[in-house]
């Protein structure tokens, strides 16, 4: 006799709960960085927003979910103060287990069901892509632990040029944006635009290029950067990514896209967008727009994606025609001017959000996401 295999919500719900396994209590606990939850937070969230689409909006069941809205809904519970509120990992795991029966008795039942959530399967969808968005976010939660806890390897590389290596995309009409059932909203309508001709690296900017960046000092000019990413770099005082690490020898410590020593071929990683701006500038490039990326990846002459997000020109913003759905706060809160478009994916990227239409978006602060840039001309 053989078991079903899991089916991809299963599998996701493990790997949530797996997440978890080798951690110390306080780890579990702890902010991993400030813009981060706890590790045990990101496992009660992911359970609690199934629960919450599946047993309470469509059937109407708030056993589950009633005691943790107020820890488990982002916007009733800031950040600082979900440390002090989550259970303990005995505690959280027996509730994920728990609400993984009832859900999955709802699930059954949804098959038959006729509710505007479920057409065409959006929920299923829906929920498994935000199973795997967090694991990504608790990847990278982890990363951070490590690099709390351990100096990054040491590694040592001669200073790169920026390379020029790039394609031409001939000017045409691209459509953006897409339409299945498992689209987020900032992905809908589709829209048609014309995009002029343009050039587009073939790799993403390396570390070897970002070395050479900070040896011809770049975080030093002004003149490269815009004039509030130079008010936060004057702030915040930042010279290097958040990856890398002065070392006493002179060397650079840098934490790979794994964690591991970094090779100098690969793609730099730990930078926002202001600092992707400036290597831009530096580089007597640009950044590539949303539209120009997606082109570019839909005539698949992008070459090497996959390894790191990367950020372009954008910030984030409705497509004509956008409906807010499921909810007002998926995306809309953040068409604010104040976050800025990545795109394509993450060494930590699930397959479910692996696609040519995907928006990604953070503050152009934000440094801990696993993103880096392409240049375009
Ligand atoms: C698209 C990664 C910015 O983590 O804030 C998860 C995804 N939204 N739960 C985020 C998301 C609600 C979102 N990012
Ligand atoms: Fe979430």
């Amino acid at each position: 006799m053989t078991a079903n295999p899991p089916t991809r919500l299963n599998q996701l719900r493990q790997a949530a709960r797996g997440m978890l396994d080798g951690l110390s209590e306080r780890d579990m606990a702890r902010q991993p960085h400030v813009e981060l939850s706890p590790m045990l937070w990101h496992v009660g969230h992911v359970f609690f927003v199934e629960s919450y689409w599946l047993a309470e909006r469509v059937f109407g069941d708030t056993r589950a979910t009633d005691p943790w809205h107020a820890l488990y809904s982002p916007e009733d519970c800031a950040k600082a103060a979900r440390s002090a509120a989550v259970p303990d990992a005995e505690e959280l795991l027996a509730w994920t287990h728990s609400v993984s029966v009832d859900n999955d008795v709802y699930w059954q039942r949804a098959v038959e069901m006729d509710h505007p959530l479920l057409t065409g399967g959006y929920l299923h969808a829906f929920v498994s892509q935000h199973y795997a968005q967090h694991l990504e976010t608790m990847r990278l939660a982890l990363a951070q632990l490590a690099l709390a806890d351990k100096p990054a390897p040491a590694t040592a590389w001669d200073c790169a040029a920026p390379s020029r290596d790039a394609v031409i995309v001939p000017a045409g009409e691209v459509t953006l944006g897409h339409a299945a059932i498992e689209a987020y909203d900032n992905e809908r309508p589709p829209v048609t635009t014309t995009v002029e001709e343009f050039a587009i690296a073939n790799a993403p900017v390396s570390n070897a290029e970002w070395a050479g960046f900070i040896a011809n000092r770049g975080y030093d000019r002004s003149e490269l950067w815009d004039a509030d990413g130079w008010a936060w770099r004057q702030k915040i005082g930042v010279d290097h990514p958040q990856h890398w690490r002065h070392l006493a020898d002179g060397r650079w410590g840098i934490a790979g896209l794994r964690g591991e020593a970094a090779a100098p071929d690969e793609p730099v990683h730990g930078i926002g967008w202001y600092e992707a701006r400036a290597y831009a500038r530096y580089a007597e490039a640009r950044l590539p727009l949303e539209c120009e990326w997606e082109a570019a990846c839909r005539a698949e002459r992008l070459a090497n994606t996959g390894l790191v997000w990367e950020w372009t020109d954008d910030a984030f913003a409705p497509y004509p025609g956008f409906r807010a759905f499921p909810y007002d706060g998926y995306s809309r809160p953040w068409f604010d001017g104040a976050h800025f478009v990545a795109r394509g994916a993450s060494v930590h990227t699930q397959a479910d959000i692996r696609r040519p239409s995907f928006r990604n978006f953070y503050p152009p602060t934000h440094r801990h996401v696993c993103a880096g840039l392409r240049l375009a001309w």
